[in-house]
Parts: structure tokens; C-alpha cells; sequence
């Protein structure tokens, strides 16, 4: 198990990926977590008990609603892809359009069990970690959840069964709220998501949101955008 947090670690943190990465916050991560992971030999970060977990929804305001009586909680994940958009024209009178978002999770579950502050800290840093890269480094380690993508520009999708759960959902937006404050700029609003069709999931948050906002308006900008972003979603049903 320790196996898997040192190889995603070292490949977020170390440079397995190198000249890509901005070396500050990638550094000052690691730098911060070293110790930690020695010292938690058992630490794993995904495959982890989620009975004692709740999702952290205290650090907004105003805060979204907790998960409808009578559903558990199922995955935590990390995701990192891209928010897409489209420019009608290069022109700043336009602002661009969501088209939806693409992303790979991984389970996170050993985080939000053993270790939140961490979970918390790590979408700021998936974020600046190349999409395909961090996409690679999830498949070696063995982490990988779900595949995020749009079904139509309102209908999130989640998939968990290409990586062998039975699990899916068409979701569709239930409420939104910025992100706090101290969040990365640029960071996509914190969400709470509910069931259209699917099996297994009814409602999902996406929370500690890192970019993902487009430009204020299409100025300079091409005709379809891609903004790189990573969050937390929280799985229930
Ligand atoms: C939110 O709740 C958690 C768990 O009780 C706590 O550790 C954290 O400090 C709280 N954060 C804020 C911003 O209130
Ligand atoms: C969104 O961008 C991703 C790259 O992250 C791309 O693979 C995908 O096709 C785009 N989807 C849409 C609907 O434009
Ligand atoms: C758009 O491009 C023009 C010409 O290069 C430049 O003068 C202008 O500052 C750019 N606008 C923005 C918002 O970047």
C-alpha cells in the first residue's frame, strides 16, 4: 500500500515529470509531506474504509447542503482535466461558453479517511501537474476511479466502469457556490450535483476546486478553450 502513495507522490512531487512542472508549489509540497509519509507507513490512497468520512462543506459561504437522508457515502476522488469552452468570436463583447469538462479520477479514499488536510491541499497541485501526466501516474499506481466527461453541456457524467464498478451517473446541477477565497484564482465554483440516469450514485460534490474559470471574454482568444483544473468529488448513493 505504502507503495502506491510513494510512486503517486514521487511522481507529483519529485519530478518524475520534470521540466513541465512549476518547481515552487510542487516542491513546497513535497517538502511538506515528506515527513508525513514516513511517519504514516500504513498510508495508502485509495481502498480505504469511507464509514467515519463527511465531505467538507464548512468552508464556504453560504455553505451547499449536506447529502439527502438515507444515502452513504460511496468514492472520494480526486479529479484533474479540463473545463472547455467555446469563443463565437475573438471579440472581448463575448464571453466564452461552457461546453462541459473532461477529467480522469482517482480514488482518494485513504485521504479523506486518514488524511484531509492533505486531500485538501492536493487539487492546487494536480492542477499544475501536466493532464496526461498525472493521468499516467494514477494508471501505474493503480488509483484510477472514473472517467468525467459531458453528456450535453448540462448533464455531467461519471463513470466508474471502466475500471470495474458497477457504478454511473448523468448528473445535473443542483447548486452552486463560489469557491472560498483562498482558492487558487480562476477556480470553477463548488457544486452540488444530482441524479438524472445512472446506477449506484444520486448525488455528487465537487469541492477544493483548483482553475477551470475561463477568461473574463473572448478577446485574443480561440474559437474553443481548454483551462486546465482539479478538484475533490464526494460520491453518494
Ligand atoms: C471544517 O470542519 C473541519 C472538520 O471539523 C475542520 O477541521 C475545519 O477546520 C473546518 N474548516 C472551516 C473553514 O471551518
Ligand atoms: C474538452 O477538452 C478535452 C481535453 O481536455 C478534449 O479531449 C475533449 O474532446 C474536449 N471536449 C469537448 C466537448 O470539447
Ligand atoms: C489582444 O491582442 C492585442 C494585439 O496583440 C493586444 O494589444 C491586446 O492587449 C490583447 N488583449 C488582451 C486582453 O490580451
Amino acid at each position: 500500500m505504502i507503495i502506491k502513495v510513494i510512486l503517486l507522490i514521487s511522481f507529483l512531487a519529485v519530478g518524475i515529470i520534470p521540466a513541465a512542472v512549476g518547481a515552487t508549489p510542487i516542491d513546497a509540497l513535497a517538502t511538506t509531506l515528506a515527513p508525513d509519509f514516513s511517519l504514516d507507513a500504513d498510508l495508502s490512497i485509495g481502498g480505504c474504509s469511507l464509514n467515519k468520512v463527511s465531505p467538507p462543506l464548512n468552508y464556504t459561504s453560504p455553505k451547499l447542503d449536506g447529502p439527502s437522508p438515507g444515502l452513504s457515502l460511496k468514492y472520494v476522488a480526486l479529479g484533474r482535466g479540463t473545463q472547455n469552452y467555446t469563443c463565437s468570436k475573438a471579440a472581448s463583447n463575448v464571453v466564452p461558453t461552457s461546453i462541459g469538462a473532461v477529467a480522469t479520477l482517482f480514488d482518494a479514499s485513504c485521504l479523506a479517511a486518514c488524511r484531509p488536510d492533505i486531500l485538501n491541499a492536493m487539487p492546487a497541485v494536480l492542477v499544475q501537474i501536466p493532464d496526461d501526466a498525472a493521468a499516467a501516474a494514477g494508471d501505474v499506481s493503480g488509483i484510477l476511479l472514473a472517467d468525467h466527461y459531458f453528456a450535453d453541456n448540462s448533464t455531467p457524467t461519471f463513470d466508474f466502469r471502466p475500471y470495474g464498478h458497477p457504478d454511473w451517473i448523468q448528473a445535473k446541477r443542483l447548486q452552486g457556490v463560489p469557491a472560498p477565497a483562498n482558492s487558487i484564482p480562476g477556480s470553477v465554483p463548488w457544486l452540488k450535483l444530482g441524479y438524472k440516469a445512472g446506477s449506484g450514485i444520486k448525488e455528487v460534490y465537487r469541492v477544493f476546486t483548483a482553475g477551470g474559470n475561463p477568461p473574463a471574454n473572448c478577446e485574443n482568444q480561440t474559437s474553443t478553450l481548454e483551462v486546465d483544473y482539479a478538484a475533490q468529488y464526494w460520491f453518494y448513493g
